[in-house]
Formats: C-alpha cells, sequence, structure tokens
C-alpha cells in the first residue's frame, strides 16, 4: 500500500499555458460501458462493516453521479438488489473463481440476468494474503457472515450448503458454549437471509458459513481453466490483478477483453510491486488498443490524470468510496466521486488537454530524486 502511494509521489505534472481550453471531455467508453468520466468503482467485499445497507449506498452514491459500479463477490447484498439501486446506471460484475464449478455458472448466469454489463474476474485472490493486521484481530469477517451475500443468494450455493446441513458431524465434533461462540452464531444467523428467530434455530447459517469457507478460493485456477470463460459468458470479461506484462499479454492471447493492472491495495503480497510502477508495462505489452484499467493507490484526481498519462485507460477507486460511505453513507461515495473527477477535469484545464485521449506521458515529469 506504501509502495502505490511512493509510485505516485514519483511523478509531477507538467502544466501547460494558454491552450484555450475552456471546456473538456471527460466522457469515456470502456468496452460499450457510458461514463461520465474514466473512473469506476470497484469491488470492495464486506463494506457492511462500514455502514449497514453498503453495497445498496454505494450503488446509490455511484448511480447518482452516473458511475458505474463493479460490484463484489464478496459483497454484503444479493447483486439483484444492489443492481436494483443503481437504476439505469451501468454496472459490472467481479467474480472470485469458486472451486465449485457449477457456482460459478450460475453466478455468472445472475450477473447477466441482473444485466451486469462487463465481468472481471479477479485473480490476485485465489487464496488470501498473509494480513498480520487481520490475525492479530482474529478477523474473518466472511467467518461471521459478512459479506457472503452473494453466496446466501445463489441456487446452486444454497443447495450445496443443505446438503451440508443433512450430513452427521463428524464424530467427536462437539461445539464448546463460550461468548465468542454465541457472539459468532448470533452474527451469522442475523446476516442470513430470513428471520433471526428461525435463523438461530435452524442449521442453515453455520453450514453456509461453513460450505463457503470451503469452496470461495481456488488455489488450483490456472490460465486454462480461465480459458473456458469466454465460453461461459456473452459479457466482456477483463481479469483483475494484473501486474506483470507476461500475464497481460497472456490474458490477451486467451481473448479476454482487457485487464486490470492492480496489486489489491496492497492486501496480497507484501512489498508487492506498487501497481503504477507495473502500468507502463503492462500497457507497452498489450499494445495501445487493448483496454487496460488500473487501480491501487488512487487518492485524488491528480493520481488519476497521472494513471491515465502512463497508459490506464480508466481507474477504479477503492479505499476513498469507502471512506465516503463511512462518513455521510450514499452522498459521500458521490461527493468523494465528484471530488476527484472535479479535480482531474480542472488538471486537464490547466495542463492544456481537452480529452482524456490526450492525457498522456508528455505531460508528466520524473522526479529527480526518484531517478
Ligand atoms: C477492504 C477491501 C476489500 C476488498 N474486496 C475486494 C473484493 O471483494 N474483490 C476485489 O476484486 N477486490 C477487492 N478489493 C480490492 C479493490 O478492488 C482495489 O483493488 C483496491 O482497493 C485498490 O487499492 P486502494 O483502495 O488502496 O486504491 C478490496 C480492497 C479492500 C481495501
Amino acid at each position: 500500500m506504501r509502495h502505490n502511494r511512493d509510485a505516485f509521489d514519483r511523478w509531477r505534472i507538467v502544466p501547460r499555458v494558454l491552450h484555450g481550453v475552456g471546456r473538456r471531455e471527460l466522457r469515456t467508453e470502456i468496452l460499450g460501458t457510458a461514463m461520465p468520466a474514466p473512473v469506476l468503482v470497484a469491488p470492495i467485499g464486506a463494506a457492511g462493516l462500514v455502514r449497514a445497507d453498503s453495497d445498496v449506498q454505494i450503488a446509490r452514491g455511484a448511480a447518482a453521479s452516473g458511475t458505474p459500479y463493479v460490484f463484489s463477490s464478496q459483497g454484503c447484498h444479493p447483486m439483484e438488489d444492489t443492481a436494483r439501486a443503481m437504476g439505469a446506471t451501468p454496472f459490472w460484475y467481479q467474480l472470485y473463481w469458486s472451486s465449485d464449478e457449477q457456482l460459478v455458472d450460475s453466478m455468472i448466469r445472475r450477473a447477466e440476468l441482473s444485466g451486469a454489463a462487463a465481468l472481471v474476474v479477479t485473480v490476485d485472490t485465489t487464496v488470501l494474503g498473509w494480513r498480520p493486521q487481520d490475525l492479530d484481530l482474529g478477523s474473518l469477517p466472511f467467518a461471521r457472515g459478512e459479506g457472503i451475500a452473494q453466496y446466501t443468494s445463489d441456487p446452486r450455493f444454497l443447495a450445496l450448503t443443505a446438503d451440508r446441513s443433512r450430513r452427521p458431524r463428524p464424530a467427536g465434533e462437539r461445539d464448546e458454549i463460550t461468548p465468542g461462540a454465541v457472539a459468532t452464531l448470533l452474527a451469522m444467523s442475523r446476516r442470513y437471509p430470513g428471520r433471526l428467530l428461525e435463523n438461530l434455530r435452524s442449521p442453515m447459517p453455520r453450514a453456509a458459513v461453513q460450505t463457503f469457507l470451503d469452496l470461495y478460493s481456488n488455489p488450483w485456477l490456472s490460465w486454462d481453466q480461465l480459458a473456458t470463460v469466454k465460453s461461459r459468458t456473452t459479457l466482456p470479461v477483463l481479469i483483475k490483478g494484473v501486474l506483470h506484462p507476461d500475464d497481460a499479454r497472456r490474458a490477451v492471447e486467451l481473448g479476454l477483453d482487457g485487464v486490470i493492472v492492480s496489486n489489491h491495495g496492497g492486501r496480497q503480497v507484501d512489498n508487492a510491486i506498487a501497481a503504477l510502477d507495473a502500468l507502463v508495462a503492462v500497457r507497452e505489452a498489450v499494445g495501445p488498443d487493448v483496454v487496460v484499467l488500473f487501480d491501487s493507490g488512487i487518492r485524488t484526481g491528480a493520481d488519476l490524470f497521472v494513471a491515465l498519462a502512463l497508459g490506464a485507460d480508466a481507474c477504479l477507486l477503492g479505499r476513498p468510496h469507502v471512506y465516503g460511505l463511512a462518513l455521510a453513507g450514499a452522498d459521500g461515495v458521490r461527493q468523494v466521486i465528484d471530488n476527484l473527477v472535479a479535480e482531474l477535469d480542472l488538471i486537464m484545464g490547466l495542463t492544456g488537454v481537452v480529452s482524456v485521449a490526450d492525457i498522456g506521458s508528455d505531460q508528466l515529469h520524473r522526479a529527480r530524486e526518484a531517478l
């Protein structure tokens, strides 16, 4: 996460004067999705930790500014509900490729039926990274039923959960009743669809968490398996979490529609290369025509400008929109987006750029201390 910020700090923007640019064009289209600026809202799982109604509030905030939102596989609301909150504003669906292939197909089908305009397969989290702060706190929101709403609303997942709930407990397995265990059971039951009292009596909430933990990650995921995705959906497909130019090339060879350069906000591999440092090589590798999106470290409109100048077609806004959500719900999300886009617009004016396509490395200077 720190490297992401350091990478931005090594670039300076070079203002240009007297270009007579009274009006700038920020509208962008990516794979058929129109957006008022080259910005999308990134998928962030378990945002319910921050505020109730999280994904729905994010959707409302994004829609208020017409900004596409990439729904997370680890969302706190079923995609169908979040889709409704988007109104006419387009959205994409981010998929974590489960180890159950039928669940993968079911999620893709639901995304298509809900109206998603693209599928983003996140490939950098086939196992969770080593996260000392979470480990110190013993924090895994999914284990308390937070961030598994896409699963508990899925027919295939519910069938697997029901199977599991009917299976006899392994011999010798006993529950120890501790305050922590009671709190966890309560949390699972509260978040499981339906009424709390019935959920407390039902084996399903707990079986759902166990089923989820069994199949949500897929460390065996490979290029060969990913190659099947284009025949399983009519949507454009991007992969998220690319940092090496060879991986970007491979994605293009497979016929995928785009790559998202991202180090997951520094949450996966400690000391990983900054996403911004990877961006230039990825753009060079795939050429000018392939869709390359970017996230990890964007905090201001100036950051958006730098990432676009280094080859991104558009950027995803991660943590900042969640800060907006925490402070002011949907309106906070909208304000964060609007503020970043307003700054980008002004910087374009002050660097003599009329359209997003004109933003290029000519407007950048590599800081001397970084050489
Ligand atoms: C709390 C948290 C949860 C996230 N959950 C997901 C997720 O469910 N799916 C996904 O593809 N990326 C997820 N990401 C990564 C973001 O989509 C994005 O890549 C990252 O936030 C960018 O870094 P930044 O927020 O520091 O700019 C998550 C990031 C955070 C901080």
